[in-house]
C-alpha cells in the first residue's frame, strides 16, 4: 500500500517533463571507499565501488535520472567536487567515509552549495565504535540512509528522486 502511494507520487510528473529535465544526481564517495570489496568485507560487504557506481547509473536510467559519480581520498578534492556541483546537480548522495566524523569543511561546502544531500553509509555507524556516532553533516543533510550495505546507495537514489520531484512540484 505504502509502496503504491510512493510509486504513484513519484511517477506523477508527465514523462515528457522528466525526459526534458532529468534529475541530475552527484554521488560522492569519500576516503578508502575505492577499496570496497577488499576492505573489511565483514563490515562493508564484497561489492566493489565500480559495481555500485555501475548499478546506480543503471538504476538512474530506469528512473530517468542522470547519475555522476566521484571518489576521492582527499578532503579538499571532495570540497572542490561539491562546490562544482553548484547550479548543476539537483541532489547529492554523499558518503564522506571517515570525514563524516571530522569534517567541518565538507559540512560548510554543503551549506555553501545549497543542494539537498542524502548522507549514505554502508554500515550502521550506531552499531560501531562511539567515535562513528557523531556526524558533522547529519544536521545539514536532508536525510541519512545507513546499514544496508551497497543497497544503501540505491535506496538513497530512490529517495533522491522523491526529494527533487516534490520540490519541483512545489515550484510549479
Ligand atoms: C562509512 C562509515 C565510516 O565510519 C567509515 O569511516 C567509512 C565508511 C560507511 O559507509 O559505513 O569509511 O562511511
Amino acid at each position: 500500500m505504502v509502496k503504491r502511494m510512493i510509486g504513484s507520487q513519484s511517477t506523477s510528473l508527465p514523462n515528457k517533463t522528466r525526459a526534458a529535465n532529468p534529475i541530475a544526481v552527484l554521488v560522492v564517495h569519500g576516503p578508502n571507499l575505492n577499496l570496497l570489496g577488499e576492505r573489511e568485507p565483514e563490515v562493508y560487504g564484497h561489492t566493489r565501488l565500480a559495481d555500485i557506481d555501475k548499478e546506480l547509473k543503471q538504476l538512474g536510467r530506469e528512473l530517468e535520472m542522470k547519475v555522476e559519480t566521484f571518489q576521492s581520498n582527499s578532503e579538499g578534492a571532495i570540497v572542490d567536487r561539491i562546490q562544482s556541483a553548484r547550479g548543476k546537480s539537483d541532489v547529492l548522495l554523499l558518503n564522506p567515509g571517515a570525514y563524516t566524523h571530522t569534517s567541518v569543511a565538507i559540512r560548510d561546502a554543503i551549506l555553501a552549495v545549497d543542494i539537498p544531500v542524502i548522507e549514505v553509509h554502508l554500515s550502521n555507524v550506531y552499531r560501531r565504535e562511539a567515535f562513528r556516532h557523531h556526524s558533522t553533516i547529519a544536521d545539514v543533510a536532508h536525510g541519512r540512509i545507513m546499514g544496508f550495505g551497497a543497497e544503501s546507495y540505491s535506496l538513497a537514489l530512490r529517495a533522491a528522486r522523491t526529494i527533487v520531484e516534490t520540490s519541483r512540484k512545489q515550484v510549479d
